[in-house]
């Protein structure tokens, strides 16, 4: 009986993608779905030369696998992979690797580690970006967890990855949940530069008054340049989509309510619970709850109707600035995210490569853009920067372009359009970049009313003070 070099579970089109990326690249693979209309579906779309198989059973699935098995799981998160497990554990055998290519938690992946390792199977979390297109023609795939497991299927992950030149966007992305982790920190980032991308496209359609056309030359020109990214180029081309139902843009007729699954949300706990500050992430996930508050915005804006946009003076000038501003604060928001993942990689001793993460997100994901290449360079000069502003280089940008975030800022802030993101990123830059912050004032407070101690500038120790309430 032949047997298969790789298996699939779950056949939806980011499994049936990646699982003919894998056989384009060739490598024989078996795939499985409880959905018999998806199984039939694979085997009707592949092509003669690959090597595809599908089937109906789990048991026929299991035993169609070259051992060591290397099954790829591509299920939605949560009980789904669980419900997997279950099934799928009583049927392997020693030494055999289940990875799992889908959104999960992070902390969900470490207990599965566990789980498999009792019986002595391993278990991978691996983050794979790209959208659907990506799956089929090469995603930026974040795998973590047993080291040795890895080198089992990196020659696989290489093939069927996104390339830069002749490098490969994948590498080993630390221990244990890494995978996941710095998965959903992309995915964390990925929010706050769609929430910046949004604001930058009221600002110039209601500051400026740019019409869709004109919208989609100005992101035309940006991705032409030192912006060029998945994401201003997916949005140049949204301002050009004819809508099928009506005489206009399809944009201009899509509700304001933002949906999310739940990474990005991820993200900002994540921050929280283990004390970093990634503002623009944060603003970027509460934009969309706000988002969501339709019927009430809709009455607010009747109640508080007064607002009169003025005109920018220099409306050439004032799309270059909106665009440094984006430039600079979607720079700042990988700044937070990258920032996370140092924090995390001590936390969890997860020992995540910075300088491979930045690599492998310069091709096949949703936040690949040039500037990647010049944070590559900073961890290349230095692997344990904790931060990239502290980078000489990624500073000359900063000084370069600060002074358009600012007044970016300023015009939104005077005009009441509203532009949390790039207040947030503005506002992490000055406080990060401030010598002394009034939290000494806090600390002074917390002090009196709850005897919270403080700590000094000229001396050691811990402090506490009797404070005097003013007699007057
Ligand atoms: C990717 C995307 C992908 C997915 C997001 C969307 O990297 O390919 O990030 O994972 O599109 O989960 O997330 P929301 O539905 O939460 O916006």
């Amino acid at each position: 009986m032949e047997r298969y070099d790789y298996g699939m579970i779950g056949l939806g089109v980011m499994g049936r993608n990646l699982l003919y990326n894998i056989a384009d690249n060739g490598f024989s693979i078996a795939g499985f779905d409880l959905d018999g209309e998806k199984v039939k579906e694979l085997q009707d779309g592949a092509t003669s030369e690959m090597k595809v198989k599908g089937t109906g059973t789990m048991e026929d699935f299991v035993s169609a696998l070259e051992t060591p098995r290397k099954i790829i799981l591509m299920v939605p998160a949560g009980k789904p992979v669980d419900a997997v497990l279950e099934s799928i554990t009583p049927l392997l055998s020693k030494g055999d690797i289940v990875i799992d290519a889908g959104n999960s938690y992070f902390k969900d992946t470490n207990r599965r580690v566990a789980d498999l390792a009792a019986k002595n199977l391993h278990f991978m979390g691996m983050g794979v970006s790209g959208g659907e297109k990506g799956a089929r023609t090469g995603p930026s795939i974040m795998p973590g967890g047993d080291l040795e497991a890895f080198h089992l299927i990196q020659p696989m992950l290489e093939a069927i990855s996104a390339k830069v030149g002749d490098e490969a966007c994948t590498a080993y992305m630390g221990k244990d949940s890494a995978g996941n982790y710095v998965k959903m920190v992309h995915n964390g980032i990925e929010y706050a530069i769609m929430q910046l991308i949004s604001e930058a496209y009221d600002l110039l359609k209601r500051g400026a008054n740019l019409n869709n056309d004109q919208l989609y030359q100005v992101f035309k020109e940006w991705n032409n340049g030192e912006m060029n990214s998945f994401l201003i180029e997916i949005t140049r081309d949204i301002f050009q989509q004819k809508d099928s139902l009506t005489d206009g843009y399809l944009v201009d007729q899509i509700l304001d309510k933002a949906g999310a699954k739940g990474t990005g949300k991820w993200t900002s706990e994540q921050a929280m619970e283990i004390g970093v500050s990634i503002p623009t992430i944060d603003i970027a996930v509460t934009s969309r709850i706000l988002s969501a508050y339709k019927e009430e915005r809709v009455q607010a804006s009747q109640l508080y109707a007064e607002k009169e946009i003025a005109s920018p003076e220099n409306t050439e000038l004032f799309i270059k600035e909106v665009g440094d501003a984006l430039y600079l604060a979607t720079l700042i928001s990988y700044a937070q995210g990258l920032a996370l993942l140092v924090k995390a990689s001590e936390e969890y001793s997860f020992q995540i490569p910075l300088k491979d993460v930045v690599k492998i997100w310069r091709g096949g994901c949703i936040i690949r853009s040039v500037l990647l290449e010049k944070f590559y360079s900073a961890y290349t000069k230095d692997p344990l920067l904790s931060n990239i502003l502290l980078d000489q280089d990624i500073s000359l940008i900063v000084k370069e372009k600060i002074k358009s975030l600012r007044k970016t800022a300023a015009f939104a802030a005077s005009n009441g359009i509203s532009s949390l993101g790039i207040q947030t990123a503005l506002g992490y830059f000055d406080a990060y970049t401030t010598e002394s912050l009034p939290v000494n004032l806090i600390q002074a407070q917390r002090d009196y009313f709850g005897a919270h101690t403080y700590q000094r500038t000229d001396r050691e120790g811990v402090f506490h003070t009797s404070w005097q309430t003013a007699n007057d």
